[in-house]
């Protein structure tokens, strides 16, 4: 099969967020610490009613209604979370609860779970499976979702929540460069959650942010290589893509990131003439190029009309919804589609990093073939985004509260009857009614 890629894309996100600089305030840090500092303006979060099971079947049922797929045309589903609530039973599973009218069970995919990175490995399954002698002709569905929750403190402002889900096939509009992908993985303690009783991570914050700009400049530097390689480019660099979209968990990360790829690029060609104002770090060491400011400042300054073009379009889930874990890079992908006029977008090549602490990461790229103007009417992020709800921080910890309480916790019906469910929900959104005296989890659809 030719042009394996990506046919349809579906977003989910809360309709409820909180406002960043309204945080700020709440929490007593510094005016700015989290809407300059961080690069964050709002962050949507769920209540006790939403669960990973829930944002997989809104993001899958809405992919398959809106595109009007039929079931049967689907012979793989992988998902890609973090969020774990049963060490057993895959998200997978519950979403075949969608495949029953269609009698189709012959559906093959399951979970996959390194932190922020599922969704990729997931991804990578799909196109090898129809890229293989496995493949039987159908779609391939990926589901990268996840909720974002930190303990209260300086992680906390970069949660959110969302779940995307991508169709896979072939003669896509949006197809993957082969023989490019480019990979690194390392045994890393930055980001685990080895306390099952608790949705929060044990986080040590300024090492994930190492081991993320570490990785970025492996994967790159690995991909660049292929690119001279495989495809015979003479001197690539990070403007050999129109587009670069990052994991964002926020997005003053992805700023710095953007401006390393330059400094990478400045490293393999210092005399090029774009770099005349930063010949000062050409004898820096590797180590030392990671701890200075002056370095990082440089190279944000020297990239920013490029990031100004070439990044913020694919922003905006990033910054207005937050970290969404697995869902995030393919967040920026959504935002990049549904943000950018459609006919700009044909012709274009886009870079992905995909990062998840623990650690694996890989950069790969996509071109735009053919018009993507149907995914872009679908998604609508931005009207979807001015439809939201926005709660005042107090009501945000409280909600927050009531997770942390009720995580893990069987026999129960979550608060908030039906009459709030409009209020609460975006319409097609599944939530959870009961968990019954055996952990058995049953959902409802608004
Ligand atoms: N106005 C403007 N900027 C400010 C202000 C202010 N009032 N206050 C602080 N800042 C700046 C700081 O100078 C700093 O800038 P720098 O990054 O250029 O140095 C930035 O805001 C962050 O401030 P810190 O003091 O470093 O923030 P803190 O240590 O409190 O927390 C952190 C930041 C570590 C990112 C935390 O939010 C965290 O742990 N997040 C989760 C981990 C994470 O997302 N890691 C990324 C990769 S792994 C993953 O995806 C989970």
């Amino acid at each position: 099969p030719e042009n394996i890629g990506i046919l349809a894309v579906e977003i989910y996100f809360p309709k409820r967020y909180v406002n960043q600089t309204e945080l700020e305030k709440y929490d007593g840090v510094s005016a700015g610490k989290y809407t300059i500092g961080l690069g964050q303006t709002n962050m949507g979060f769920c209540d006790d009613r939403e669960d990973i099971n829930s944002v997989a079947l809104t993001a899958v049922h809405n992919l398959m209604e809106k595109y009007n797929i039929s079931y049967n045309d689907v012979g793989r589903v992988e998902v890609g979370t973090e969020t774990i609530i049963d060490k057993s039973k895959s998200v997978k599973t519950v979403l075949m609860q969608l495949f029953k009218d269609s009698e189709n069970t012959d559906v093959e995919g399951i979970d996959t779970t390194n932190a922020c990175y599922g969704g990729t490995s997931a991804l990578f399954n799909a196109i090898n499976w129809i890229e293989s002698s496995s493949w039987d002709g159908r779609y391939a569905i990926v589901v990268a979702g996840d909720i974002a929750v930190y303990a209260t403190g300086p992680a906390r402002p970069t949660g959110g929540a969302g779940c995307v889900a991508l169709l896979i096939g072939k003669d896509a509009p949006i197809v993957f460069d082969r023989g490019l992908r480019a990979t690194h993985m390392e045994h890393a303690w930055d980001f685990y959650k080895p306390d099952l009783s608790s949705e929060f991570p044990e986080v040590d914050g300024h090492l994930s942010n190492e081991c993320y700009l570490r990785a970025l400049d492996i994967c790159y530097n690995r991909y660049m290589t292929k690119l001279i390689t495989k495809e015979k480019v003479e001197n690539p660099t990070v403007k050999s893509f129109d587009y670069v979209l990052f994991h964002a968990p926020y997005c003053k990360l992805v700023q710095k990131s953007y401006g390393r790829l330059f400094y990478n690029d400045f490293i393999r060609n210092p005399d090029d003439s774009n770099f005349a104002s930063v010949q000062q770090f050409k004898d820096i060491s590797a180590e030392e190029s990671f701890r200075s400011k002056d370095l990082e400042k440089a190279f944000i300054t020297v990239s920013k009309p490029d990031y100004n073009k070439r990044v913020i379009p694919a922003l905006l889930a990033a910054t207005q919804i937050g970290n969404m874990y697995c869902a995030s890079l393919y967040g920026s992908l959504a935002s990049l589609l549904s943000n950018v006029p459609a006919d700009e977008l044909i012709g274009k090549r886009v870079g992905m990093f995909s990062y998840g602490s623990g650690l694996s990461s890989s950069f790969f790229s996509f071109q735009i073939k053919k018009s993507v103007a149907d995914i872009n009417k679908v998604l609508d992020i931005p009207n979807r985004l001015k439809s939201r709800l926005e709660l005042a921080p107090k009501q945000f910890s409280e909600i927050m509260r009531l997770r942390e309480e009720t995580h893990g916790k069987k026999g129960f019906k979550p608060a908030g009857d039906d009459s709030s469910v409009k209020d609460t929900f975006f319409s097609g959104t599944y939530y959870l009614e009961e968990i019954d005296s055996k952990w058995r989890r049953s959902y409802k659809r608004t």
